[in-house]
């Protein structure tokens, strides 16, 4: 890292998540052209904020790939990262984009937010009859089976009907090689047919004449460039089950994609994951269908919480906040790194800064948002901003401890 003339790092040089429109002025943290510490003043409690401008940035870079893999594509946005419903409202607004849903609420939610269910795609697990019978009542609803049950139970009810299936090929990856993050690697998981299963799938569907349009394959989570020739495998296995679906139109790959969570994490190279689309998939007259949750909200929102106590007991400093892990849940279950950053620092060359870990609100031993990790020195009352807090947040929160309060905003 570079030294600036008087042997101190330069300010804010080790601030790896700096981008355009997060940045700090004059020690300030500045998040789509507003000043974070002064959005939290004015809500003074635990508040989601979300840039509607950078959400769409990251959809226009991700339709500029995959245009570029040559595939003809569809998106559908995986709501289950967030479903705020002014975040949904624009998202249909643009046109661009359909919606993924997983549960009949979920599809209550997208036709409300103004997406016609024909620009619905249903990836669900451990689906109940009574889950069934409102999605069928859908009938322009595509559905990707992920058991053989479903399909035995979608054929029982509306034979006929056209299907998509969802995959399992074996193979997995996802953010950093974590293993809790891929979901169709070694450990054998509840997603998806394996292989072993195909040919009874086939059956079941012939038995009841589903017509097999999609195949689906989703094998994890947060992959960046690193995962990306372990993705390409599991794209190259998930292809493999193409030769027996004569009528299949679509391959839908999931999500996945992911994002920087900290410093020495690098963008994922769309370039290159485009690359690997169009040579599985491309001039075989398929469309190619893409559902992220992450990419397009993730780093499109930050959360605002407050100090509300500094104290050192025995060799640690606690900065204790305003917010538990209650209300962004993900990094304590799955490991994800979310960087906690003040929203004023006052001394850019970090002198003063110091080791901290800061802990929630919630009277739960995992609750901490990080552990040794440098803040400036902080006082009760200043204002935390946590990064990529726009995906699997508010969506994933709980009332644990009756904690549960936030506001969202969008942007
Ligand atoms: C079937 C399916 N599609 C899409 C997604 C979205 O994943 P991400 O937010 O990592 O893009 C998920 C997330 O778990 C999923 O299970």
């Amino acid at each position: 890292m570079p030294k600036a003339s008087n042997g101190s790092l330069p300010a804010m040089s080790a601030d790896w998540w700096v981008r355009d429109d997060l940045r700090r002025e004059d020690g300030r943290l500045i998040f789509a052209g507003q000043d974070a510490a002064a959005l939290a003043d004015q809500y003074d409690r635990p508040l989601f904020v979300y840039s509607g401008a950078r959400i769409r940035a990251n959809l226009d870079r991700l339709r500029g790939a995959l245009a570029a893999s040559g595939c003809d594509h569809r998106l559908y946005y995986a709501m289950k990262c967030n479903r705020f419903p002014p975040l949904l409202r624009m998202l249909a607004e643009t046109g661009a984009i359909g919606i993924d849903i997983c549960s009949p609420d979920e599809l209550d939610l997208a036709i409300a937010s103004g997406i016609p269910a024909v620009n619905i795609s249903f990836t669900g697990t451990s689906v109940a009859n009574r889950d069934l019978d409102r999605l069928l009542a859908e009938p322009d609803l595509h559905i990707n089976c992920d058991s053989l049950s479903q399909i035995r139970r979608i054929g029982e009810r509306t034979p006929g009907r056209a299907i998509g299936i969802r995959v399992n090929p074996g193979y997995g990856t996802g953010y950093g090689d974590n293993e809790r993050l891929s979901y169709a690697g070694e450990r054998t998981s509840k997603f998806g047919i394996y292989r072993e299963q195909w040919a009874e799938a086939l059956a079941l569907a012939a038995a009841h004449r589903l017509t097999i349009t999609t195949i689906h394959f989703h094998v994890g989570c947060g992959y960046l460039s690193q995962q990306l020739d372990a993705w390409g495998r599991a794209v190259g296995a998930a292809a493999d089950f193409l030769a027996d679906l004569p009528d299949a139109r679509t391959v839908n790959i999931g999500g996945g994609l992911g994002l920087p969570h900290k410093a020495g994490d690098t963008p994922l190279d769309l370039d290159r994951w485009a690359a690997i689309i169009g040579r599985h998939f491309g001039g075989r007259g398929l469309t190619v269908a893409v559902e992220p949750g992450d990419y397009l909200v993730k780093d499109a929102g930050l959360l605002l919480l407050s100090v509300v106590g500094v104290e050192r007991k025995r060799d640690t400093l606690f900065v204790a906040v305003d917010g538990g892990f209650n209300l962004h849940p993900e990094p304590a279950h799955y490991g994800l790194p979310c960087e906690p950053v003040a929203c004023v620092v006052a001394d850019p060359d970090r002198t003063a800064w110091q080791p901290v870990t800061l802990a929630g609100n919630v009277n739960e031993a995992l609750d901490l948002w990080a552990e040794d990790h440098p803040m400036p020195p902080l006082a009760e009352g200043d204002r935390i901003a946590l990064i990529n807090a726009g995906g699997y947040g508010s969506a994933m929160s709980s009332n644990h401890c009756m904690r549960g309060d936030f506001f969202e905003l969008l942007i």
